[in-house]
């Protein structure tokens, strides 16, 4: 199984992510649809939307791109994760733009970690390298180096291994890449028995490049 994850991070209004979803469910699955797991993770408001247009597709789930610290309560405009559940299959926790613009640190991300696996939404976590350190038991562990988020300069698959093996996830880890995956480079990472998947930001704005990656998964 591969798991292709698509953070549309902050963008897209209501109309751009109905136009979105249209164009993706009208691509062809067959071929994939038993290899994959897709995970689409649009800015809070778009979930439900998302999340209803997609329930005929199995393999097509929802993700939140973060959890509140909080678990529910006196917290005006958070997101929590109880509020998630239902709605969002996966959540990202740690990604390394929350870490550096909104100050996030081991032990918040450590908390949002459990609260999103007490309502059922699977954490994907994500380190910048191997001095972030990881929470206990976590099942999928996105890689994703700051120098090739967003630049272009995605990794390569040694380094890529290399930092893989200096994390020494416990086996069964899901282990995922991400920086400046496009439809042109992710066929290398996942070809790889040893990556899991991969974490497209970017290429995954655009319906027909996102399903272009999905498609490099065979
Ligand atoms: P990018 O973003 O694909 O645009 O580099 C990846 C990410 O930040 O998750």
């Amino acid at each position: 199984m591969k798991y292709v994850i698509g953070n549309w991070k902050a963008n897209k209004n209501l109309d751009e992510a109905k136009h979105w979803i249209n164009a993706f469910l009208s691509f062809d699955f067959k071929l994939v649809q038993n290899n994959v797991t897709i995970i689409i993770c649009p800015p809070y408001p778009f979930i439900p939307l998302l999340k209803e247009n997609t329930v005929r597709f199995p393999f097509i789930n929802i993700g939140s791109q973060d959890v509140s610290l909080y678990y529910q309560g006196s917290y005006t405009g958070e997101v929590t994760a109880h509020s998630l559940s239902g709605l969002a299959d996966y959540a990202i926790i740690g990604h390394s733009e929350r870490r550096e613009h909104f100050k996030e640190a081991n032990q918040a991300l450590f908390s949002k970690v459990e609260h999103a696996n007490k309502t059922n939404i699977k954490p994907i976590f994500c380190v910048r390298g191997e001095n972030d350190e990881l929470p206990r038991d976590i099942r999928i562990v996105a890689y994703e180096p700051v120098s090739a988020i967003g630049t272009g300069q995605n990794d390569s698959v040694d380094n890529i291994l290399d930092m893989k093996e200096k994390l020494k996830l416990p086996e069964n880890t899901i282990f995922i890449y991400g920086g400046s995956v496009t439809e042109e480079n992710a066929h290398q990472y996942l070809i790889r028995p040893e990556i899991d998947g991969v974490l497209p930001g970017g290429a995954s704005l655009d319906p027909h490049q996102f399903y272009n990656i999905v498609l490099s998964t065979i």
